[in-house]
């Protein structure tokens, strides 16, 4: 049986790969909808980017919520130089076809909690993928749905390996670090997936040369984005190709044998200065903390990229 998710995305170019990975693995995932939030790109454009994903793949039948165009409380800071100015710069240069749809008129917030509420209890699996100040307005907004939810699977964070936007931080946390703590804090039955295992996951010339090779719809155009995409990690890192966050979240949920982890207690920086947005793990256990997330610590790469490339090639 699928299992439903719905997943909250900042597209973005590893957005796209994710929101393509659950459309192509409808055995496994079943897509409600896409709830949009601010991040790579302003909210606007992400809304667009992820209209584009779904006209990209036929699915304009699944429906896209727009949620907040910023965080809680911080100023909005946003990702161009990774993703460029539309959120999905390609190496070609040619963007993404312009979607024929338009987003839905409800808010995302109140989609979440109208739809976990009145769906079975642990029937839904969250996926977020951006910053989360929309899981937390929804939480805030409507506690009881914490526990209705089976699971939410995070792109997020940075345990041992340092962040991403600062020495400290990954981007999802450190945009909203407040939406973030509240998150880590609710009691939710958390996943995440931070840089210390998406790092493992790079998108080598064998790998994107694999996705342009395939035929359909969606090979070229992914290997398109990932074209441009690698440029700025490589450049920054050195390494032979850029992480793949985003879709380790959906991969977990096709087959989870891919990844291991464990329970560790895991609390969120909000103080202002060096450290703003870190996630402090307490990886060997050397508090008293109650452990409240699954950090997955290890996964096979190569298992990873053959199951995205598999998939793409079905759209
Ligand atoms: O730090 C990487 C994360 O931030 C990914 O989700 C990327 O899409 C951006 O949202
Ligand atoms: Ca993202």
């Amino acid at each position: 049986m699928a299992t439903k998710i719905i997943l909250d995305c900042d597209p973005g170019h590893d957005d796209a790969v994710a929101i393509l990975l659950a459309l192509a693995a409808p055995e496994s995932v079943d897509l409600l909808a896409l709830t949009v939030v601010g991040g790579n790109v302003p909210l606007k454009l992400t809304v667009n980017n992820a209209l584009r994903v779904l006209a990209l793949a036929q699915r304009e039948d699944i429906p896209v919520y727009a949620g907040c165009p910023r965080p809680l409380l911080r100023e909005m800071v946003t990702a161009e130089h990774v993703h460029g100015e539309s959120g999905l710069d390609t190496g070609s240069g040619k963007l993404l076809e312009m979607p024929k749809t338009t987003v839905a008129d409800l808010h995302a917030v109140n989609y979440l909690i109208e739809t976990i509420r009145g769906s079975a209890k642990n029937s839904i699996i969250l996926v977020a993928t951006g910053p989360l100040t929309n899981i937390a307005a929804a939480f805030a907004m409507a506690p009881d749905i914490i526990e209705r939810l089976d699971q939410l699977v995070i792109m997020g964070g940075a345990c041992h390996e340092p962040g991403n936007i600062t020495p400290a931080a990954e981007f999802n946390i450190y945009v909203d670090p407040h939406a973030a703590k509240a998150v880590f804090d609710s009691g939710v039955n958390l996943v995440v997936f931070a840089l210390d295992i998406t790092h493992q996951m790079l998108i080598t010339p064998a790998r994107l040369a694999a996705i342009a090779e395939l035929g359909g719809r969606a090979g070229a155009v992914v290997a398109d984005l990932l074209e441009f995409f690698n440029q700025y990690d490589m450049s920054k890192y050195g390494w032979s190709g850029a992480p793949l966050h985003d879709p380790c979240t959906i991969a977990y949920i096709i087959d989870r044998t891919i990844f291991t982890g464990r329970e560790m207690a895991v609390t969120v920086d909000i103080n202002d200065g060096p450290s703003l947005g870190r996630t402090v793990a307490d990886w060997y256990s050397v508090t008293d903390a109650k452990p409240n997330a699954m950090v997955i610590t290890d996964g096979d790469s190569d298992r990873f990229f053959g199951l995205i490339t598999e998939r793409l090639a079905t759209l």
